[in-house]
């Protein structure tokens, strides 16, 4: 059982809420803590080993921990990208990726699943998006914010919709389980060493509770593997993990310090033959 975490729930919590709650301590394999209208300090008191907690609201799931940092869904940065896509504006994203109608894609480090929402929006209502997310209790809020989250914006909320939470964990333990050539897409967009724009100074919460494992070289090999088309990383212009994952082509503004690499499945296969 997992100590680091528990569950509990807002101040008053009705029959249905409990359950809830209880649900998801079960899913997560942690403690649930009774609330008994105590404020986090008095409930965290009770168990010392704990750092996280995710508290079940009635609208909402809120992750926080001791040091007062908190994160709950919201489409943000996503659904502001969206609605530029909407006004004709182009993505990098999209320029990278090359999304049609009909495609599926896998996020491999799903996050509060921004991105995945434009790809689901460019791959529509006959394409396919599934996220993976490495921490589990951040992964339960991104899926339940996909599931119920309304913006004021309905092309933005069936996108979300449409997101599938395949797997809670590294997504290595997804990659190596995935028949070959099983999505059209695999994307990885994993923390930076560094805040690099404004982009990453909204990830601050996000990193408070994310998973910081490095991407690497054998996942990048079972993302080839698994891709029809594209396999595409998200870093920093100047990082060297493009260059140490062998990905050498990348999309991105001149004046953003935001790349993606994107490695062609049938380029690296032709090479693989004739070299
Ligand atoms: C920079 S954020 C991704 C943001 C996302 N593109 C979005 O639009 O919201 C990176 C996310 O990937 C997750 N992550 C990092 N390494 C992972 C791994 N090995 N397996 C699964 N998820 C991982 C982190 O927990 C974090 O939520």
């Amino acid at each position: 059982m997992r100590t680091d975490l528990i569950v509990t729930t807002s101040h008053k919590p009705d029959a249905a809420l409990a359950a809830r709650a209880a649900g998801f301590a079960q899913e997560l394999g942690c403690a649930l803590a009774g609330r008994h209208a105590e404020g986090m300090p008095v409930v965290f008191g009770r168990y010392p080993e704990a750092q996280k907690a995710l508290i079940v609201q009635s609208a909402r799931l809120l992750l926080v921990d001791r040091v007062g940092h908190e994160v709950f869904f919201h489409p943000n940065l996503g659904a502001l990208r969206l609605r530029n896509l909407l006004r004709g504006h182009p993505d990098y994203l999209q320029l990278a990726m090359q999304l049609v109608p009909g495609e599926s894609v896998l996020d491999c480090t799903l996050g509060h699943a921004g991105e995945a929402t434009l790809c689901a929006f460019l791959v529509g209502e006959t394409g396919e998006v599934h996220g993976i997310e490495g921490s589990r209790e951040l992964g339960i809020v991104t899926r339940e914010g996909l599931r119920v989250f309304e913006t004021e914006n309905r092309i933005i909320n069936a996108a979300m919709r449409r997101i599938q939470v395949v797997h809670l964990g590294h997504h290595l333990e997804f990659l190596k389980a995935c028949p070959d050539k099983r999505y059209d897409v695999v994307y990885f967009d994993p923390f930076f060493d560094v805040a690099v724009d404004m982009t990453e100074e909204t990830m601050g919460a996000l990193k408070a509770f994310g998973d910081h494992s490095i991407l690497t070289l054998e996942a990048i090999t079972q993302a080839k593997r698994i891709a029809r088309r594209l396999v595409v990383v998200k870093t920093a212009r100047w990082s060297e993990l493009l260059a140490e994952l062998g990905i050498t082509e990348f999309v991105g503004a001149r004046h953003r310090r935001v790349v993606y690499g994107t490695l062609s499945v049938s380029d690296s296969e032709k090479s693989a033959t004739e070299g």
